[in-house]
């Protein structure tokens, strides 16, 4: 994702010409070596009609490459020796390492003077694997770097879609007065994937799905969704917001968790058509962590006073999708009932964020003619889609540029991040304590039976139990 998308912003014109990059790692390689990966690399990640050769060229140019050898600490005075007279302006580090090396790295950094007053850092989550390790990281980062030089990066904010619940929130009167209890009955997030293990299986084998992907992506999301209004875009002001929202997440407890929460594995199924492994075939021995999980959660405040926020994310699911439903409640009094035929059902909003991105407005209407035996209704979707004619850019091109440019309105502040771990941690320390272990899901299908059973329970479905009727 890095290099492809600093080409795209170089390829168009957006990097300026100063800008050099330098690339790290462990290996000893010589430039020609490193040249050579990249440009393998952009052959594999980008299309064809990107890659013009020439283009390629220019942008290699500004690529060098010095070995720091994080864990073992060295190479960090040679990088300062590289720099050179670049040491006087500002530089961006970008940790794409485990968590456990952000700390080290950053001392090291400093060890060498690359932490100036203009130096930023950029880490990839996750920040931690709890709240206790996330604090100690942040902590050891901020030994040498002020919090407004550090750049956490949760890679949803950069996606286009994300940062359009923005503006279809904040930008339209519409639907902020109804954006609340009063009008709205539950609200679903879906993140469902296709893929299983993807070969990741020292890193996702005892990081699961509540860790992997609620902790950021979709409490981010849930953040976004369900915050106060901000006083304007700056990060420090949505920041404000998220992390308010983000401590009002009631916590879960050891009594509440087996009706609010649902773990499931994989088992070997078929995912568009083709057969596939289960998780414990592919990871070569059976475990615990689980590849699923649905959660239904509560924002403890008085716009969502008993407002169920239902998440539910997993591999292998039957499509990649994510999308926000938001269910409004029925009108208050069915004035068509003693005359029509069928229902008014409530409305709902379908904000598609992948892989289609469009927003449906589910409204009731009349069907057309005399009504001899009374009104009919039905339901027709207000349909506005969000595609545009410009190449679909990758998220990282997005942060990249925020980070090159030292805007940090979509990176993630260290109250967020502290914030999110204390409401997983909770949730964790009850499946512990209670011995909720995964429940099996074919491959293919929409997880666990259960996590039907959690939203039914309540009078709701998923959205895709309604679609597939
Ligand atoms: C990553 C997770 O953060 O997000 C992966 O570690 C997951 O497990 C990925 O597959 C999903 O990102 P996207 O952009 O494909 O929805």
């Amino acid at each position: 994702m890095l290099f492809p998308s600093l080409f795209n912003l170089h390829a168009d014109g957006l990097l300026a010409d100063g800008l050099t990059i330098i690339g790290s790692g462990r290996s000893a390689l010589n430039i020609a070596e490193f040249h050579d990966q990249l440009r393998a690399a952009l052959a594999e990640h980008l299309p064809d009609d990107r890659l013009d050769t020439a283009v390629v060229d220019q942008f290699l140019a500004r690529i060098e490459y010095c070995a720091v050898d994080a864990a073992a600490g060295t190479g960090y005075d040679e990088l300062a020796q590289q720099l050179g007279a670049r040491m006087n302006h500002s530089i961006g580090a970008y940790l794409s390492t485990p968590p456990s090396m952000f700390g080290p790295i950053a001392r090291g950094l400093a060890s060498a003077n690359i932490a100036c007053a203009e130096c930023r850092i950029a880490m990839e989550k996750p920040i931690g694997h709890d709240l206790a390790s996330s604090l100690q990281v942040n902590a050891d980062v901020a030994s040498a770097f002020a919090e407004d030089r550090v750049f956490r990066i949760d890679h949803y904010l950069g996606k286009e879609t994300v940062q359009n619940l923005l503006a279809l929130r904040f930008a339209n009167m519409m639907f902020e007065p109804l954006w609340n209890a009063q009008a709205i009955d539950h609200v679903q997030i879906t993140v469902a994937e296709t893929v299983g293990l993807e070969g990741r299986v020292s890193y996702y084998d005892g990081v699961g799905a509540l860790r992997d992907m609620v902790q950021n992506h979709m409490l981010q999301l849930l953040a976004i969704i369900a915050m106060e209004p901000p006083a304007s875009v700056n990060s420090t002001a949505v920041r404000d917001e998220k992390v308010k929202l983000l401590r009002s997440l009631r916590k879960l407890t050891p009594a509440d968790i087996k009706a609010h929460s649902v773990k499931g594995q994989y088992s070997h199924g078929a995912v568009n058509g083709a057969a596939v492994a289960g998780y414990a075939e592919e990871l070569g021995e059976n475990s615990n962590t689980e590849t699923f999980v649905a959660i239904k959660a509560h924002i403890d405040n008085w716009r969502w006073k008993n407002v169920p926020f239902y998440l539910r994310t997993g591999k292998r699911m039957p499509v990649r999708r994510s999308e926000v439903i938001i269910q409004f409640k029925p009108v208050p009094h069915n004035i068509f009932a003693p005359v029509g035929v069928g229902g008014v059902d409530a409305n709902k909003m379908i904000i598609n964020l992948q892989p289609e991105e469009n927003i449906q407005v589910k409204l009731m209407s009349k069907q057309p003619g005399l009504d001899r035996a009374g009104l009919k209704l039905r339901e027709v979707t207000l349909d506005v889609s969000l595609q545009n004619s410009d190449r679909r850019r990758i998220a990282y091109e997005r942060l990249l540029l925020d980070f090159i440019e030292g805007d940090q309105t979509l990176f993630v502040r260290r109250d967020e991040v502290e914030a999110q771990w204390h409401w997983i941690d909770a949730i964790r320390a009850a499946w512990a304590e209670t011995g909720q272990a995964p429940q099996n899901y074919t491959a293919g299908t929409w997880g666990p039976s259960s996590a039907i059973a959690l939203i039914e329970r309540d009078g709701a479905s998923w959205h895709d139990e309604i679609a597939s009727d």
